[in-house]
């Protein structure tokens, strides 16, 4: 797989994890890095297994993700777990999922606890069944003191949804038309007190947004990896925050000026 970390095109892929690590510049670790975790289903059906297996082993990757994630520094990981279309799933994959997040929850939330994260849902998780909704608010309960890594699982989320509902409050909190703008407009998202995602990671080699951070990703940097998410691993997340920050951020400006800006602030004008 070829990588355009910056300037060269570089297969990073047969590299060490310990390598990789060492290329990665740590005072340009994202703030906030958001993931599609797709390919679970076609991970179990290439090998002739049923299509929640491959879920089962998705979640030892998002441990293993969330673990490297909290290590590495990045302020807030977003896990895209279940969005609104997924509700038209087979009844029998949606209610494994439920069943599974709830496990998920149970089994993490001591180490949650232990490492400081704090841990955050956003979508429609009214639409969840009641244990999965109990335990979101325990985990949210018991974690809301911590300072590390926030870890924000998007449940029953869809951008679109998100939109309309944080208008609808909006319009409810009598808000008149020229007071709207667009902090403001962003404090009433299910994201609000989150800064915007820096790099949004899709597995599985699809190439679209599937309604995720619509508002929030507008300058969001994009990483596709053709990977599945069971076989996503550490070396996969180095690679792609590698990716990351080999870009130039240039927020509309020309790089010229993105570069005297760089300059300015490391104090070298
Ligand atoms: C992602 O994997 C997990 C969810 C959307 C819940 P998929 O289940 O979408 O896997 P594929 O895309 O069918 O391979
Ligand atoms: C997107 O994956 C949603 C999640 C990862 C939870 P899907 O597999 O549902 O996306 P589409 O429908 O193929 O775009
Ligand atoms: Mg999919």
């Amino acid at each position: 797989m070829t990588i355009y970390a910056g300037k060269k095109d570089m297969d990073l892929t047969g590299l060490s994890l310990e390598a990789l690590r060492r290329m990665l510049n740590l005072s340009l670790i994202p703030k906030h890095v958001a993931v599609i975790m797709d390919g679970n289903g076609r991970w179990a059906t290439q090998r002739g297994l049923p299509r929640i297996v491959g879920h089962k082993k998705g979640a030892d990757t998002v441990r293993k993700v969330t673990e490297l994630a909290r290590e590495l520094g990045i302020g807030v990981l977003t896990l895209y777990a279940f969005s609104d279309e997924n509700w038209r799933r087979p009844e029998s994959e949606v209610s494994f999922l439920m069943e599974m997040l709830v496990q998920h929850i149970r089994s993490e939330l001591g180490s949650m606890k232990k490492n400081g994260i704090k841990f955050r849902t956003i979508g429609r998780t009214e639409r969840l069944p009641a244990s999965a909704q109990e335990w979101i608010k325990k985990a949210e309960d018991e974690t809301k003191g911590n300072t590390g890594m926030v870890l924000n699982i998007a449940l029953s989320y869809g951008g679109r949804s998100e939109i309309i509902e944080a208008i609808k409050r909006m319009l409810e909190s009598g808000v008149r038309h020229e007071e709207v703008t667009e902090p403001l407009f962003t404090s009433f998202l299910d994201t609000a007190g989150l800064p915007d995602p820096d790099l949004i990671i899709r597995t599985s080699g699809e190439q679209r947004i599937s309604n995720f951070l619509l508002w929030q990703s507008a300058y969001a940097e994009l990483h596709f990896t053709d990977t599945l998410w069971p076989d996503f691993g550490k070396k996969d997340l180095l690679i792609a925050l590698i990716d990351y920050q080999g870009r130039e951020r240039r927020f509309g400006m020309t790089g010229e000026q993105v570069i005297k800006q760089s300059g300015k602030a490391n104090g070298d004008e």
